[in-house]
C-alpha cells in the first residue's frame, strides 16, 4: 500500500513538472528564417524574476526569460509542417510552418509598422491580419515603445502568439528598439540582423536599418560641436549598409519584384520630419530608383501616406498602434494619405504585385497595383 501511494506520488509530481514546463512558454513558439528548405523555430521560457526598488521603495518586478531555439533543415519546399516544440501533449508548443516556394507562385504577405502601445488596437489589426494567412509579416519598426523594456515586449508577444506560432515575423529596426539587446534575442534574423534580405519565389525583400548604432551623446560636447560628433558617430555605419544594399540589388537585379523596408520615411507629411527625410532621401541619392525598386514602405509617421517619385512607390504604413499623427504637410510626391490604423496585403502574383491597404474596421481604403520588373 505504501509503495503505491508513492507510486501515485510521483506520478502527480510529473504531472505537474510536465505543465509547468508547459506554461513555462512565455513568448511563441514563432517562425523565424524561413526559406525554401530551413527554418528556425524559437520561443522563451519564464525563468525567474528580479525586483528592482526605487528611492522612496517602490518595488518593480522584472521576469527574466530564457530564449531557446531549433533550427530545421532539408525540409520541402511550399510544403506545410506540424510542429511541438514541447511535445509533451499540451498545445503550448504547438503550430505549423509553411516552407516559401522554389517557384513563382501567387503568395501574400501582410506589411505593418508602429504597432508599439496601443495593444487593443495592435490586437485588432492583427486578427484583422491573419483573416489574409499571409504566408509572412513584415513590422517596419517601433514594434513596442520601448525596446529596453521587457514588459513591453511581453505585451508584444501575447498580442501576436496566435499568428507568430504559424506565420514568419520580419522585425524592422526603428527608434523606439533602442537598439535592444532584447531585440538581438528574440529575433533571429539573415546577415548582421540589423539589415538584410530574403527572397519568397522571385521577389526580393530588403530591410535597411535607419536608426544605426545606439550612442548617446555626452554631455561635454558642445552644441557647436553636436553635428560633426553625430556625423563621424554615424557616417561609417551607413556607407557601409550603403555598400551592401548596391551590392544586394546588383546580385538581384532578376529579381521579379523589389520591396524595400525602412524604419524612416524618405517622403514625410509631417511638418517638423520634412527636414530629416529630405536629408535621407539625399543620403540614398538615386538608388532605389536606378536599380528599379518598386515599393519601399516604412513607419514612424503614424498614418497612411503614398507618394511616388521617379517610378518608386513610397508608402508609410504605420497605423498598427502608436497614436496616430495628424498630416500638416503634404508633399508634390503625395499621392493619397489618411489618419488612420491600417495595415497593407500585398498580393503577389506572376504579373502584378497588388496592395490592399485596408482600415482597422476591414474596409479597403486604397489599391496600388505594381507591374513585374522587366528584367530581359
Ligand atoms: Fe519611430
Amino acid at each position: 500500500m505504501k509503495n503505491l501511494i508513492l507510486i501515485i506520488a510521483i506520478i502527480v509530481i510529473s504531472q505537474r513538472m510536465i505543465a509547468q514546463r508547459a506554461n513555462k512558454i512565455a513568448f511563441g513558439p514563432y517562425i523565424q528564417q524561413m526559406s525554401t528548405k530551413d527554418v528556425t523555430l524559437s520561443w522563451s521560457t519564464l525563468e525567474g524574476e528580479s525586483i528592482i526598488i526605487d528611492p522612496l521603495g517602490k518595488k518593480d518586478t522584472i521576469r527574466e526569460y530564457q530564449q531557446h531555439q531549433i533550427h530545421l533543415a532539408n525540409l520541402k519546399p511550399n510544403t506545410s509542417y506540424s510542429y511541438d516544440v514541447l511535445n509533451d501533449g499540451s498545445d503550448e508548443g504547438k503550430g505549423v510552418l509553411t516552407t516559401f516556394p522554389d517557384k513563382i507562385i501567387p503568395f501574400n504577405f501582410v506589411a505593418i509598422g508602429d504597432s508599439r502601445n496601443r495593444h487593443d488596437v495592435h490586437a485588432k489589426i492583427v486578427k484583422k491580419m491573419m483573416e489574409k494567412n499571409p504566408r509572412f509579416v513584415v513590422n517596419s519598426g517601433d514594434l513596442v515603445a520601448n525596446g529596453r523594456s521587457i514588459g513591453d515586449w511581453e505585451a508584444f508577444f501575447k498580442v501576436n502568439k496566435e499568428m507568430m506560432k504559424n506565420t514568419p515575423y520580419y522585425p524592422v529596426l526603428g527608434n523606439h528598439e533602442k537598439d535592444s539587446p532584447y531585440y538581438y534575442d528574440f529575433f533571429d534574423l539573415p546577415n548582421n540582423e540589423r539589415y538584410y534580405y530574403f527572397t519568397v519565389g522571385d521577389a526580393l525583400f530588403i530591410v535597411l536599418d535607419s536608426e544605426g548604432i545606439q550612442i548617446d551623446e555626452p554631455n561635454y560636447i558642445s552644441d557647436a560641436n553636436s553635428d560633426t560628433f553625430w556625423q563621424k558617430a554615424f557616417s561609417e555605419y551607413f556607407d557601409t549598409q550603403k555598400k551592401w544594399l548596391e551590392k544586394v540589388l546588383e546580385l538581384n537585379n532578376e529579381a521579379g519584384f523589389i520591396f524595400v523596408f525602412q524604419h524612416k520615411p524618405l517622403y514625410s507629411v509631417k511638418k517638423s520630419r520634412v527636414e530629416e527625410s529630405i536629408m535621407t532621401r539625399k543620403f540614398w541619392g538615386d538608388i532605389f530608383e536606378r536599380h528599379g525598386v518598386q515599393v519601399f514602405l516604412n513607419g514612424h509617421d503614424h498614418h497612411y501616406h503614398h507618394a511616388m517619385a521617379n517610378g518608386v512607390h513610397f508608402i508609410t504604413a504605420a497605423g498598427a498602434g502608436a497614436p496616430l499623427y495628424k498630416v500638416d504637410a503634404p508633399q508634390p510626391e503625395t499621392i493619397k494619405y489618411k489618419e488612420i490604423e491600417h495595415f497593407v496585403n500585398v498580393e503577389v502574383n506572376e504579373k502584378n504585385a497588388v496592395l490592399h491597404v485596408i482600415d482597422i474596421d476591414g474596409n479597403e481604403f486604397d489599391t496600388i497595383t505594381v507591374k513585374r520588373r522587366d528584367t530581359k
